[in-house]
């Protein structure tokens, strides 16, 4: 293993994909890319050498990016000068990585450049890329690898990644990415929470009566259905995404911004949920599973006729869940999470709900939840405060108002993709918003059991039609202690 240095923004830099016709390459990591180089963010000697397992010269690999990813760049961002500079950029080497060994990309690779190594390949292959790229002698102290998600599908086999990847690269070179790490209203979490200080003394038990954090995908499983079958909504959503959101909102704050500082405190809060007995599963998770119904006004197929999908799958399209996080902080206070593909609509967001005043001074107006802050991640990004305000005109009868604040009109500047953030954050050698290799393994060991009591209790997702909020179960999860989903 060697010892790590700080990027030097003025080697040459040699991002290597692997992967690089994948679907992830085209629809994110080139677009980012190219999003990066056309501000200037990408160091002056780069080169984006994919490789895969096509018989494609440099030519053919080109217009194969032109035809599968340069339409995911929008269209206000594409300029055909910066795209031809772009393609002028990127090379391509045919490995088969099962069986060759790397010779072809060492020729390739420039000595004395940076190396940024992108694993977007099945999990199954890291162990042995990372062996052949260390025979090849590629790895260096400079050297940088980012691997994609799924990091494992339970505790065992993520350990296993990490023991491989670690024994030719040190932690503070592994950059194990959660693209929502790097949404601009994620990271603003961080700031709502910690650049004010008008929360702080408001952010715990008993002032916060329950939080709720909510991933809804308007999208079904499309054509993943071969990754997708034997990950599900827990590996592929709940183990990392909302997971991670849930860390943000109830970390202490850190130290400071350094990358350990900020993933010490988001360790902690993994460490600290509560873990699930088999009568905790039964009763406070829901699994669902979307039937036929309407999406968009069109009426789309149920998850058992999607295209790949066994009939006798029993993998589901759906979560919710109620957890704790046992600390002084958020004692006895509910967290709800909820994620699913082909709901209502897209919308994730958290919110955060204030427990009533005390004593209800104005009888005119009821029950109901005074406060809230909802935290709007997308498709639209804001942040609103609903307050009480009195209702104008006689008597002293109460209305909810919100304070909003709506980020794309707040500023001008130009919003970044999650993915382009976070690989100039590679590139900067920025460790803070990826997952530290501890964090990985504390949300697979809360995690794997709950999957474990699911197999156990061997009970069928519960139907729901696409196009809605997902299963009665799930609201009935949040009724039971007198709470309901915010949409
Ligand atoms: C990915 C999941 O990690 O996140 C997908 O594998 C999911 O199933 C996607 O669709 C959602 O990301 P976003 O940024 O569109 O919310």
């Amino acid at each position: 293993m060697t010892s790590p240095s700080q990027p030097d923004s003025n080697l040459p830099l040699d991002m290597i994909i692997f992967g690089g016709m994948g679907d992830l390459a085209m629809r994110k990591l080139l677009p980012a890319l190219y999003m990066a180089h056309l501000h200037g963010n990408l160091p002056p000697a780069t080169r984006i050498i994919s490789t895969g397992r096509q018989e494609f010269d440099r030519n053919a690999y080109l217009n194969f990016v032109e035809e599968h990813s340069r339409s995911f760049i929008s269209g206000g961002n594409f300029t055909d000068d910066a795209w031809r500079s772009f393609l002028q950029l990127l090379e391509f080497v045919r490995l088969d990585v099962q069986q060759d060994e790397l010779a072809a990309l060492a020729k390739v690779s420039r000595p004395g450049a940076e190396r940024v190594f992108y694993l977007a390949t099945a999990p199954s292959l890291f162990t042995t890329i990372c062996d052949k790229l260390a025979q090849a002698g590629l790895v260096d102290s400079n050297a940088r690898v980012v691997l994609e998600k799924p990091l494992g599908r339970d505790l065992a086999s993520a350990v296993e990644i990490n023991e491989a990847v670690g024994k030719h690269f040190a932690e503070s070179q592994i950059y194990r990415i959660d693209h929502y790490l790097g949404k601009e209203t994620v990271q603003n979490l961080m700031v709502l929470r910690f650049g004010n200080s008008i929360l702080e003394p408001l952010w715990r038990a008993p002032n916060i009566s329950s939080v709720q954090i909510t991933v809804a995908e308007e999208v079904g499983v499309g054509s993943r259905a071969g990754f997708y079958d034997s990950a599900g909504a827990m590996r592929d959503m709940v183990q990392n995404h909302l997971l991670q959101l849930l860390c943000i909102v109830a970390m202490e704050p850190p130290a400071s911004l350094s990358p350990d500082a900020v993933r010490d405190e988001k360790l902690k809060v993994l460490r600290s949920l509560r873990p699930f007995t088999l009568a905790g599963i039964a009763r406070d998770t829901v699994r669902g599973r979307y039937i036929r119904g309407v999406s968009g006004n069109q009426e789309v197929p149920g998850y058992l006729e999607e295209k790949n999908v066994p009939a006798d799958s029993s993998t589901e399209t759906f979560v919710a869940l109620r957890t704790y996080v046992d600390t002084w902080r958020w004692s006895k206070v509910p967290f709800y999470l909820r994620t699913g593909k082909r709901m209502a609509r897209r919308s994730s967001k958290i919110v955060v709900e204030f427990a009533n005043p005390p004593f209800p001074l104005f009888p005119e107006t009821p029950g109901g939840v005074a406060n809230r802050l909802v935290i709007e991640l997308q498709p639209e990004e804001a942040v609103k405060l609903q307050v009480m305000a009195k209702q104008p005109g006689s008597g002293m009868k109460m209305q909810q108002v919100a304070l909003n604040l709506d980020l794309q009109s707040a500023f001008s500047e130009r919003r970044a993709e999650a993915y382009e953030r976070l690989l100039i954050d590679v590139v900067r050698g920025r460790l803070t918003h990826f997952m530290r290799r501890d964090e990985l393994e504390a949300a697979w060991q809360w995690v794997e059991p709950i999957i474990n009591g699911w197999g156990t209790l061997a009970e069928k997702p519960y139907p729901y039609a696409a196009g809605t909020w997902g299963p009665s179960e799930s609201f009935a999860l949040l009724a039971r202690d007198g709470f309901g989903w915010v949409e």
